[in-house]
């Protein structure tokens, strides 16, 4: 479905930014995967070996100016880029009544990948993808949904769930403004999936029996953005909860896409 286009996926050593680089390979997809960790290169390699597609594993901090306009060159080198996944996430326990030094710090850690990194990525890579149009995916929570079985917004992750809320603005006035150029901008909003990330929020890493046969698998996620391409909307949130069908939905009414309808 995806051959001949060149796709960037930030945060793509593990979790759901392999599996992302892994799905658009198989589909076809020449793949920039990057990171801030090393083992990037490493994880392209796999996925080159087992899709025979291009994918290049890049060491590169999303945080950082510099950095992203690196990867969007390459990408360029590659064909352009059509397809762009906003992966790359930190996550960290910020409780309201922490010092100041800490809410401050993490404010700039958090913030720094999960918000300014969108916003250069996507800035870098808009101006290539207006002559062909293509796809841009924040990755997102479903925090920023309303709630299904289980609550949303953990009270000690203030800041990361801003990070979340404030990618909102993004997509819905990215999707507003690109749509004249073919270019589609939605969230993933997906709960508890199956990561290293969710793992390190658990007492060594180990999820309690009920919970580990409920927690979705990145390949489900991957999936519904496939689906999502196929689709061909612009402009909304898609959830993902966990105990209910990963599927994209039916499409929402303008005024309600962002806020979503569970
Ligand atoms: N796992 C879940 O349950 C879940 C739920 C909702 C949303 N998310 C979101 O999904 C995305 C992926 O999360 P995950 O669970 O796979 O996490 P993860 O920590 O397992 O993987 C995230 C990857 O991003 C990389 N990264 C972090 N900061 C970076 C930076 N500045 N530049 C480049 N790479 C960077 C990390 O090195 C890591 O390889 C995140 O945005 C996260 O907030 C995850």
């Amino acid at each position: 479905m995806l051959e001949g286009k060149v796709a960037i996926v930030s945060g793509a050593a593990q979790g759901l930014g392999e599996a992302f680089a892994r799905k658009l390979a198989q589909e076809g997809a020449d793949v920039l995967a990057f990171d801030v960790k090393d083992t990037v290169a490493d994880v392209a390699k796999k996925i080159a070996a087992e899709t025979g597609r291009k994918v290049v594993g890049m060491k590169a901090d999303v945080s950082k100016r510099s950095d992203v306009e690196k990867v969007v060159a390459k990408a360029v080198e590659m064909g352009g880029v059509d397809i762009l996944v906003n992966n790359a996430g930190t996550h960290r326990k910020t409780p309201v009544d922490s010092s100041w030094e800490q809410a401050v710090a993490d404010w700039d850690f958090i913030m720094d990948t999960n918000f300014k990194g969108v916003l250069m990525l996507s800035r870098a890579c808009v101006p290539h993808m207006k002559e062909k149009g293509g796809d841009i995916v924040n990755i997102s929570t479903y925090y920023v949904l309303p709630a299904r079985s289980d609550g949303t917004n953990q009270p000690d992750t203030d800041l990361y769930n801003a990070s979340k809320w404030a990618l909102n603005g993004f997509t819905d006035s990215w999707s507003k403004s690109l749509e004249e150029f073919g270019i589609r901008v939605n969230a993933l909003c997906m709960g508890a999936t199956d990561t290293p990330m969710l793992r390190g929020i658990f007492p060594n890493g180990e999820y309690p029996a009920d919970f580990a046969k409920l927690v979705m698998k990145p390949e489900q996620i991957a999936q519904q953005m496939i689906d999502l391409f196929k689709d061909g909307r612009t402009g909304e949130n898609i959830g993902a909860w966990v105990g209910y069908p990963v599927e994209v939905g039916p499409r929402k009414a303008p005024n309600k896409r962002i806020s979503g309808v569970a």
